[in-house]
């Protein structure tokens, strides 16, 4: 019988497992304990020069042994590109919210936080978040909105459209998702939609062709303008403080009937115009299949202009740039 310990050759094969650093590695392993020239082949070799009793008794223990070698390394080769890759994935996937606040110098963008600050007050009222595709259908942004066929909004002038038979835009205000929302829920709806919207604006003090919007919706049995009124009222207090006032005036919104466009009051007795809402008009109930009896209300203000407004921001690129000398002031 041959005098080679099988069991140390697998014990040190085993060993070699340990400093595997890369799959590549174990062909050469495995050509090492199996292949030709190794200890096993050799071995093997010697089986014909022994007696029929011994070649039967060594060869059985050599085929157990490339069992237990070719096995272990199958395994071995299914655990560690489980666990490469989950580690390779974490490395270049890190879960960048965790430990988000306690990085030095990381903050949230001042867009960001009085969004989020908006969809809070409106959620203490019992209101969810909404949210809907930036690119839109024509449909969704105007028709169902009760947006007649000639409407200047329309033109490609103001919009941004994507095709050539102006069928898809890109979303020119968050009022698209009242429409998605009622599609796919029934009333009672009390919603915010924050997010991005565009329009085929050159960049001035006060327009970008990019921008934010929260659109509110509220329907309920037997809502009203009051509700509206007391709602609207109460966001601007928590916003802006409890000695601002608020004005309500008329104006024309396709989407609503009848419409207004809400006032703040502002130093030196100044009146400024914040967001616009009004009671759901019932043609927007029927473009959604709503019952014709359903009553609510909806609106829509604009982000950057309630961050100018109560930080003093006179120019709305500055949200856009990125100069930390701006964005580190919030
Ligand atoms: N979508 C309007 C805009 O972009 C804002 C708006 C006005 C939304 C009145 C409303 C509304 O829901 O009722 O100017």
């Amino acid at each position: 019988m041959a005098e080679v310990n099988l069991d140390k050759i697998f014990a040190s094969f085993i060993l070699s497992l340990e400093d595997v650093v890369d799959v590549s590695e174990l062909t050469q392993i495995e050509k090492e304990y199996l292949g030709k020239g190794s200890v096993l082949s050799e071995e093997r070799a010697k089986l014909a020069s022994l007696s029929n009793d011994d070649k039967k008794k060594y060869g059985a223990l050599l085929k157990d042994f490339a069992d237990k070698v070719s096995k272990k390394l199958e395994s071995f080769k299914v655990d560690f590109e489980k666990s490469y890759f989950t580690e390779k994935e974490k490395s270049e996937n890190p879960d960048i919210s965790l430990d988000w606040f306690s990085k030095k110098g990381t903050r949230k963008h001042i867009l960001t936080n009085v969004m989020e600050e908006v969809v809070d007050i409106f959620a203490s009222l019992g209101y969810t978040v909404a949210h809907g595709p930036e690119a839109e259908t024509s449909w969704h942004n105007f028709d169902a909105l009760n947006t007649p066929d000639w409407h200047p909004a329309r033109y490609e002038s103001d919009t941004l459209y994507l095709d050539k038979d102006l069928k898809n835009l890109l979303r020119t205000q968050t009022s698209t998702v009242q429409v998605r929302h009622m599609q796919d829920n029934k009333p009672p709806v009390y919603i915010v939609a924050p997010g991005r919207v565009y329009r085929s604006d050159q960049l001035d003090a006060t327009h970008s062709p990019v921008f934010h919007q929260i659109e509110g919706l509220a329907v309920d049995d037997g809502i009203t303008f009051s509700d509206l009124k007391g709602t609207l009222e109460y966001f601007v207090k928590e916003f802006f403080g409890k000695n601002v006032q608020t004005k309500f005036i008329p104006h024309f919104f396709p989407f609503t009937e009848p419409s207004a466009e809400v006032l703040v009051s502002w130093k030196d007795g100044e009146w400024l115009e914040i967001l616009g809402c009004g009671m759901v008009d019932p043609n927007v109930f029927q473009n959604v299949e709503y019952p014709s009896t359903t009553q609510g209300f909806a609106f829509g203000v604009g982000v950057e202009r309630l961050a100018m407004l109560r930080y003093g921001i006179d120019h709305i690129k500055n949200f856009y740039e990125n100069d930390l000398r701006f964005l580190e002031q919030f």
